[in-house]
């Protein structure tokens, strides 16, 4: 059985380690850090605000002083390619005493930022920018509205994450309602550090947002996200394989859940549930999948995995369905329509909706074809595994931005062996 025990640390995580651990009073030690282009560009955004800040190999060393000891940026803060990035740290700055400018590359200029600019701006910021789009111009302020309340419309882990940073840097008490379960690693984060964060029924309550530091170091697992381009290569090939050290949070899991009704067989061996459950994933062979239509309500939970299950689904009879899950379209780039364009480079049978797709399986797939993933990492690692699952040519534009969130993809890849 092949062993993969170097999944890079989850992405999610990694951030949130940099931005709560600069936000603590005292040194936190993060190991298992992802050093991708996204968290390396988080790293430098905080030693810009003043924090001192170590990184050795994946061992992130965060000497903090406190929300108070963050200092005002003499340059405009770039969060390269990550959404996650600005949007988090933006509710940071929202509750700082000075202003800053926060932008990112081409496709962060185009992203939404209005999800985050108006909750913010209710809480007592200020913020500017040209159509709701990046570069952000913010006027912090220390004393934003204490006790409020924001509905959220979208179910969105970086907007619910953006209003309790906005609410813990400004030292007040805020209550987020998500209409659909997303992920909760801020919530962990924060509680790990000593605030006091309650999730009732879909409501997440800051009640006390100071922190302090804590003696242990605290381990980053594996990227769940990352692992299932290869767990899926491994299901297309019929290859038993292991993943070492991965993430099990249950709100990133229902890309298991999905396997499993698709009719594979995934083992999960939880071996430490410290603030993140981490533990391996076993994958067997299996005789044939079939694919189903994908619950709704988990679509915020896989909404990182629907570009690789799409592909999965080319290998199982029956049709793949995917509605309500119109995020994909404001993603690193339109998704809905990247997905279209791979599966029809490949010579697959894809109906395209505003919110979703269809695609039917079992593909006779083209010999050689070119993808262009407009530098969407996630597309990208895709369209590779692709042409290692048919073993076909395919030529691939924008692999550049695989070191996003996955740098050593290229090597995994190319540890498996062709069929
Ligand atoms: C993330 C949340 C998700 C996900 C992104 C990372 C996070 O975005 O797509 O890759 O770390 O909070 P939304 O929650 O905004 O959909």
């Amino acid at each position: 059985m092949k062993i993969i025990d170097d999944i890079p640390g989850d992405k999610s995580v990694s951030h949130r380690a940099v931005i709560i651990g600069s936000l603590v009073e005292g040194t936190s030690i993060f190991n298992g850090f992802l050093t991708s282009d996204d968290c390396l560009a988080t790293v430098s955004i905080f030693r810009e605000l003043g924090v001192d800040i170590e990184l050795n190999e994946t061992t992130l060393v965060i000497k903090g002083q406190g929300v108070r000891g963050l200092t005002e940026p003499k340059t405009m803060l770039n969060v390269g390619n990550s959404g996650t990035g600005i949007r988090l740290i933006s509710g940071v700055l929202c509750g700082l005493p000075f202003k800053s400018v926060i932008t990112g590359d081409a496709s962060i200029q185009n992203r939404p930022m209005k999800r985050i600019i108006a909750p913010l701006t209710a809480m007592g910021a200020t913020i500017e920018s040209v159509g709701d789009l990046p570069p952000l111009t913010i006027y912090g302020q220390s004393n934003l509205t204490s006790d409020w309340h924001y509905d959220m419309p979208v179910a969105s882990a970086q907007v619910k994450s953006s209003i309790l940073l906005a609410a813990v840097s400004a030292g007040v008490r805020v209550s987020v309602k998500e209409p659909d379960a997303c992920r909760d690693h801020t919530e962990r984060m924060l509680r790990l550090f000593g605030a006091d964060v309650i999730s009732d029924n879909g409501t997440i309550q800051l009640v006390t947002p100071q922190l302090h530091a804590i003696d242990n170091q605290i381990q980053i697992p594996g990227d769940i996200s990352s692992a299932l381009f290869f767990i899926c290569l491994a299901l297309m090939i019929n290859r038993p394989m292991v993943f070492k050290n991965i993430g099990l949070n249950p709100s990133r899991t229902a890309c298991l859940d999905i396997l499993r009704l698709m009719g594979a067989t995934i083992e999960v061996k939880e071996h430490a549930t410290a603030f993140e459950p981490m533990g391996d994933i076993v994958v067997r062979p299996c005789n044939q999948l079939k694919n189903i239509q994908i619950p709704p309500e988990l679509v915020p939970n896989v909404i990182d995995e629907l570009p690789i299950l799409a592909l999965l689904a080319t290998k199982a009879t029956g049709k793949m369905v995917v509605r309500e899950a119109k995020e994909l379209r404001v993603k690193e780039s339109d998704r809905i329509s990247g997905i279209h364009r791979l599966m029809t480079a490949l010579g697959g049978d894809v109906v395209e909706y505003e919110d979703g797709f269809d695609i039917q399986g079992t593909l006779h797939v083209a010999k050689k074809c070119s993808f262009d993933a407009h530098f969407d990492h996630r597309l990208a690692m895709s369209a590779l595994i692709a042409g290692k699952a048919f073993g076909v040519e395919i030529d691939v534009t924008g692999v550049g931005s695989i070191s996003t969130s996955f740098p050593n993809f290229i090597s995994l890849l190319n540890g498996i062996d062709p069929i």
